[in-house]
């Protein structure tokens, strides 16, 4: 496996490749980024992965800084899993001016579910995977479901732009205990870690009533919130979603997707369950 850190050796190194899978990612990898290569080895060759924490999508405050950075620890993941190439820039070799120009994600979105907590993120999501798609050049690129909102994001971005790739979702690895895999796990507290399943469990209660047959999204939702304020967490946000749109669902819903976000003590999850609420009764 190579590790480059500049754009001209990735170019050199991917000259006259076709089918290149990618997965983007901001390093710290745990097993839910291996899920990624390992999907992304069906897919395509080379496999490439970009390790790059990106200063955009982080708003003041944010935990840019602490932000673990583990570029030794996870090229040998990567080499484990197979990967070909990684691509390592730091913040000057992605900006080497300031990014005055970046990709407007509308505001319905962009202010939407977390983007209305993380003013700004969306956009700097959107423009740094967009710098990374003309860098590498790929033919499918593939992200997590856990940051579905994300998704959607750049699922639209390519269908707007008619980026030349396919859009891979990977399902979310879980913990035994149902907490989903995120590199920001490792923020909390031995206490913080055994309470963090219950936002998975909460999203689950609201698909389980749905799926036995309520309706009242809105009760549902808001009894989620009410069980986690009552167990300390802060919540950000939790709302009922159709899959395919991430808009209010209406009856012509088929998917339907219930998304959380919430804090405990200084670290916030996010955390997300889809289902067909027909289809599965
Ligand atoms: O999901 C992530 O790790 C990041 O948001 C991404 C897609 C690599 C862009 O920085």
């Amino acid at each position: 496996m190579q590790v480059v850190h500049t754009a001209t050796e990735l170019r050199a190194a991917l000259a006259g490749a076709t089918e290149t899978a990618f997965v983007p990612t901001m390093g710290n990898l745990h097993a839910g980024h291996i899920a990624l290569v390992e999907r992304a080895k069906r897919l395509g060759r080379p496999v490439v992965a970009s390790i790059f924490v990106n200063p955009l999508q982080f708003g003041a405050g944010e935990d840019f800084e602490r932000y673990p950075r583990t570029l030794a620890a996870d090229c040998g993941k990567l080499e484990a899993a197979g990967c070909d190439l990684v691509f390592a820039p730091d913040v000057a070799e992605m900006y080497p001016v300031p990014q005055t120009y970046a990709v407007h994600v509308p505001e319905a979105m962009a202010n939407d579910l977390c983007g209305a907590f993380r003013p700004g993120h969306f956009s700097g999501v959107a423009t740094v995977v967009l710098k990374l798609f003309n860098l590498v050049q790929p033919r499918v690129a593939v992200f997590g479901k856990k940051d579905f909102q994300q998704l959607q994001v750049i699922r639209d971005l390519v269908r707007q732009f008619n980026l030349p790739l396919d859009i891979e979702g990977v399902d979310t690895l879980r913990e035994a205990d149902g907490l989903a895999m995120s590199s920001r796990n490792g923020y909390l507290s031995a206490a913080e870690r055994m309470q963090a399943p219950q936002l998975q469990r909460e999203l689950a209660a609201i698909a389980a009533a749905i799926l036995a047959g309520e309706r009242d999204f809105a009760a549902l939702t808001a009894t989620a919130r009410r069980h986690l304020n009552m167990a300390g967490w802060r919540v950000d946000y939790v709302e009922l979603r159709d899959a395919a749109t991430l808009a209010v669902p209406t009856a012509d819903s088929r998917r339907l997707v219930v998304l959380g976000a919430a804090w405990l003590g200084s670290t916030r999850l996010i955390d997300n369950l889809d289902f067909a609420p027909d289809a599965d009764r």
